[in-house]
C-alpha cells in the first residue's frame, strides 16, 4: 500500500532530490510513507497492541550488510521499518550528492525477499518503509550543506570533528540532525546501525544519551565480500582494478589487529605493520603505467579510545580501542577497453572506510 502519493509531485517540484520512482506506486508486502503523520498512527496502533519497533535508517542502495540489520532488527522487534532517504545535509557542497547510488526498485525488491523469509511465528518482518522527501525532512527551510549555513541541527561534538568528520565537517551534523528527526518520528524500540560505520555508531550513541531519547542504539557487523571488503553502497565505483587495490585498507587493519593480538599495546607496534602494508601497495601501484595501476591516499590510520574517539598512546588492554582508517581511491587515470571500471567508468573517486574493534583483553 502506498499511502500519501499526492506528497510525490508536491516534493519533486520543491527540491531537486529525485521523487520514488512511479513504479513505486504499486502493492508491497509492506506500508510506504511519505509523509509522517500517517506513519505516526500506524505506530499508535502498533504500541496500543503491545508491539515492538526496530528502525533500520539507510540511503537505499540496500546491500547485504543492511539487509543483516534487517534480520536482526526482526529477530528482535515485531515490526521493522526501514527508511530509505538520501540525506542531503551530510554531503559536503563539493560531494557525491547527485551521484549517490538512488535504486529504489531494486531496494524494494530486497526488501519485499526478505519479508518472504521472515516468518510472523519466528519474529518480526518488515511493516513500513519511510521514503519521505526532503520537503518532509527538512519542512521549513531548504536544507543547508555549508559549514556555516542555517537550518535546525544537532551538533555532538567533538566526536564530529574527529576523524571522518576532519576531511568532512558537516557530515555527522548531518546524519546526528536527520537521525533525530527519524527517531522523533518513527519512535522506534531500537534502531539498529552497523558497525562499518564505526564513527556514525559512537556518535548516534552520544546522542541518544545526551538528549535522553528513549530508543535502544543496537550495533551489527560489518558485512564483508568473501575476500574481505567491508560491503558498501559506493563499492559500485570500484570496478575490477581499484577494487583490488582498495582491499589494503582491511589488510592493513587486519595487519595492525594481528600485533595487538600478539601483546603490543603501543601505538607505534600496533600501527607500524598496517602503514608498512599501505606504503609497500602504493609504492608497486606507483611503478605501473597508468593504465595498469590505481593510486590511492591513506586519510588516516587511527586507534583511538572507542567512547571518545580520542588518539591513543597505549592502548589499555582492560578498555581496548577502535581501530579504524580511511583511504581516497583515486580516479582512474587511463582504462582499456572491455574493462570493467565500475559506476561511473572510474571517474568517480571513492573514499573507503572500514574498521575493527580491538576488544578488551
Ligand atoms: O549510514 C547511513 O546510511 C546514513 O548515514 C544514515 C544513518 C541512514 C543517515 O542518513
Amino acid at each position: 500500500m502506498f499511502r500519501q502519493g499526492r506528497q510525490l509531485s508536491i516534493a519533486a517540484s520543491l527540491f531537486r532530490y529525485p521523487a520514488v520512482a512511479p513504479s513505486s506506486l504499486r502493492h508491497y508486502s509492506f506500508e510506504v510513507f511519505r509523509d509522517v503523520s500517517p506513519l505516526r498512527k500506524l505506530r499508535r496502533d502498533l504500541l496500543l497492541s503491545r508491539r515492538t519497533v526496530g528502525l533500520v535508517p539507510t540511503m537505499g542502495a540496500l546491500h547485504e550488510g543492511h539487509l543483516s540489520l534487517i534480520r536482526q532488527a526482526a529477530a528482535e522487534n515485531t515490526d521493522v521499518f526501514v527508511s530509505i532517504f538520501v540525506n542531503p545535509t551530510q554531503f559536503g557542497v563539493n560531494e557525491d550528492l547527485s551521484s549517490y547510488p538512488r535504486t529504489w526498485d531494486a531496494d524494494v525488491a530486497k526488501l519485499e525477499q526478505v519479508n518472504a523469509e521472515l516468518t510472523r511465528e519466528n519474529g518480526g518482518r518488515i511493516t513500513a518503509i519511510l521514503a519521505p522527501t526532503s520537503k518532509t525532512m527538512y519542512p521549513t527551510l531548504p536544507p543547508s550543506s555549508e559549514i556555516d549555513g542555517d537550518g535546525s541541527f544537532v551538533t555532538i561534538t567533538p566526536l564530529s570533528r574527529k576523524l571522518e568528520g576532519a576531511s568532512r565537517p558537516v557530515f555527522f551534523r548531518g546524519v546526528a540532525t536527520v537521525c533525530m528527526k527519524l527517531f522523533n518520528i518513527v519512535g522506534a524500540d531500537r534502531v539498529y546501525f552497523g558497525q562499518k560505520d564505526v564513527q556514525q555508531t559512537v556518535v548516534i550513541k552520544r546522542m541518544v544519551t545526551d538528549f535522553h531519547m528513549d530508543t535502544e542504539v543496537k550495533i551489527g557487523p560489518t558485512m564483508r565480500e568473501d575476500d574481505g571488503l567491508a560491503m558498501s553502497s559506493r563499492n559500485v565505483y570500484l570496478g575490477t582494478r581499484r577494487r583490488a587495490i582498495g582491499l589494503t585498507l582491511f589488510k592493513a587493519l587486519k595487519a595492525a589487529e594481528s600485533a595487538y593480538h600478539s601483546g603490543k599495546l603501543n601505538r607505534t607496534d600496533i600501527l607500524d605493520p598496517s602503514t608498512s602494508i599501505t606504503k609497500d601497495v602504493l609504492a608497486k601501484q606507483q611503478a605501473l603505467s597508468p593504465s595498469e595501476r590505481a593510486l590511492f591516499e591513506v586519510d588516516y590510520i587511527s586507534l583511538a579510545n572507542p567512547d571518545t574517539l580520542e588518539e591513543l598512546e597505549a592502548v589499555d588492554p582492560a578498555k581496548g580501542a577502535i581501530l579504524s582508517g580511511a583511504l581516497k581511491m583515486a580516479p582512474l587515470e587511463e582504462t582499456n577497453a572491455g574493462e570493467d571500471c565500475g559506476l561511473g567508468d572510474g571517474k568517480v573517486p571513492v573514499r573507503l572506510i572500514d574498521n575493527l574493534i580491538l576488544k578488551p583483553l
